[in-house]
C-alpha cells in the first residue's frame, strides 16, 4: 500500500522519464537534420534508456498496488544554437532529474516506505552516471567546437554507442 501523495509523486516521476525520452528523441531529430548521424545515434539510444526508466516506474507503481495515471508530455525544443548547446541542455536536464529523484527519495523516507527508497536507489546511482556522461561530452565539445575535424571525429565516436537494456527496463522496441 502507498499513500495518495506517494502515488502522485511516483506518477509525476514517470511523466518526467517519458518527457526525458521525448526530449532526447527531439535532440536526435535535431542531429539527424544536421546530418550528424553519430550524435543522432547517441541521442536515440539515450531516448530508449529513458523509456526504460519510465517502464521501471510504470511497473513499480503497479507492483505496490498503485494506479498509473499518464499525463500529457510537454513539447521539447526543436532547435538549438549548436551541438554544444544540445549537450549543455541535456546536462542541465539531468541535474533537474537528479533533484526530482532526491525529492522523491525524501518523501519515501518521510513516509518510511522502504520498498520505494530501495527502488529509488537504482535511480540515485544512475543519475551520477547520467550527469557524468553529459558533463564529459560537454567538456569534449568545448574543446572541439571550432574544429570541423574534431566534430567529425566525435560524430564517429558517438556512432559506436549501442543499446544495452537494463533488467526490468526493457521497452517494446
Ligand atoms: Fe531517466
Ligand atoms: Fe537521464
Amino acid at each position: 500500500m502507498i499513500s495518495g501523495k506517494l502515488e502522485k509523486a511516483l506518477n509525476k516521476q514517470l511523466n518526467m522519464e517519458l518527457f526525458s525520452a521525448y526530449l532526447y528523441a527531439a535532440m536526435a531529430a535535431y542531429f539527424e537534420h544536421k546530418n550528424l548521424n553519430g550524435f543522432a545515434n547517441w541521442m536515440r539510444i539515450q531516448a530508449r534508456e529513458e523509456m526504460g526508466h519510465a517502464t521501471k516506474f510504470y511497473t513499480y507503481i503497479h507492483d505496490i498496488g498503485g494506479r498509473v495515471e499518464l499525463e500529457a508530455i510537454a513539447k521539447p525544443p526543436v532547435d538549438y544554437k549548436s551541438p554544444l548547446a544540445v549537450f549543455e541542455d541535456s546536462r542541465a536536464h539531468e541535474g533537474t532529474v537528479t533533484k526530482a529523484i532526491y525529492q522523491l527519495m525524501d518523501l519515501a523516507l518521510a513516509e518510511s516506505h522502504h520498498a520505494t527508497s530501495t527502488f529509488l536507489q537504482w535511480f540515485v546511482t544512475e543519475q551520477v552516471e547520467e550527469e557524468k556522461v553529459a558533463d564529459d561530452i560537454v567538456k569534449r565539445l568545448q574543446l572541439v567546437a571550432a574544429s570541423p575535424e574534431g566534430m567529425f571525429m566525435m560524430d564517429r565516436e558517438l556512432a559506436q554507442r549501442t543499446f544495452a537494456p537494463e533488467p526490468g527496463a526493457e521497452d517494446a522496441t
